[in-house]
């Protein structure tokens, strides 16, 4: 059987211009860069998590206090998917651009851990790793945990309950996540936003920054979201047929 082709992305020559001219690049992505590796996204309308759970049962301090074992159970789901999952070509692509520009930072809301493993190396994680766990109550993360465990196990350090090392809603983002993600967005020449409904703050703050310090915003989504008015150049493709060729526009493979 022979496959047809698909049409080649039409990479803006100003975009890539842009690109090749950066010091400093940064990709801020969203649960759309794993969706292509399987990894359900939260609020498309059909597939989303959002769509079939609902977050305040599932994802918040309230509801682990409520019930601990059904809210372990159901990131225990989640971790195998991930768990299960691969890369995609735009992942691979962003730890491509990482090789091909002066400096990049690559900002993500994902838990997957998906990046780390396609080789991305400057990452900041605003929303935890769902791979990790933490002490609810002492913050200790053991390096091995029993993960065939139905409920919570204990804290080897002081006994309190076991938790998935991701932000809840109504939780802080990690301090340290956040101040070194408005920074890479405020020094940022060409700001990439990939696969995120840009809904969620203060995640979706952070092409605003980079866009009133300077920065080319660029959004990779098949569809529209908030930001779309105010990018610069968005890319209406799936982000692993629009990464690797934007990464081509700038440096082909040899
Ligand atoms: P969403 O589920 O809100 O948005 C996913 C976006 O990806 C949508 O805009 C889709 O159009 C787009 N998309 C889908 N497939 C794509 C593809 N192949 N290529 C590119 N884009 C694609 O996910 P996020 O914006 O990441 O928070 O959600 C933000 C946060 O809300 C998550 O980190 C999570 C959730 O509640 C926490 O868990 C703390």
């Amino acid at each position: 059987m022979t496959e047809t082709p698909s049409p080649p992305i039409e990479v803006p020559p100003p975009l890539a211009e842009a690109l090749r001219g950066a010091r400093r690049v940064v990709a801020s992505t969203g649960a759309g860069v794993s969706a292509e590796s399987g990894v359900p996204t939260f609020r498309d309308a059909l597939t989303g998590l959002w769509a079939r759970y609902d977050p305040m049962e599932l994802g918040t301090p309230e509801a682990f206090a409520r019930d601990p074992a059904l809210v372990w159970s159901w990131f225990a789901w989640r971790r195998d998917i991930v768990r299960r999952a691969e890369p995609n070509p735009g992942h691979h692509a962003l730890a491509r651009l990482e090789d091909v520009v002066p400096s990049f930072t690559l900002v993500t809301q994902n838990v997957d851990g998906l990046h780390a493993r396609a080789g991305s190396r400057n990452i900041v994680e605003l929303h935890g790793n769902i791979l990790r766990v933490r002490c609810s109550r002492c913050g200790h993360v053991p390096h091995a945990w029993d993960e065939a465990a139905t409920a919570p196990p204990p804290c080897e350090v002081c006994g309190a309950l076991l938790r998935p090392d991701v932000v809840w809603f109504g939780e802080q983002l990690p301090e340290r996540a956040i101040e070194d993600a408005v920074l890479a967005a405020q020094e940022s020449d060409v700001f990439l936003t990939v696969g995120t409904s840009s809904v969620v703050f203060p995640a979706a703050i952070l092409p605003e920054i980079a866009r009133s310090s300077g920065a080319v915003v660029v959004e990779i989504n098949p569809i529209e979201t908030p930001l779309s008015p105010s990018a610069t150049h968005v890319l209406r493709y799936p982000s692993g047929v629009a990464l690797p060729a934007l990464v081509d526009a700038i440096r082909p493979r040899a």
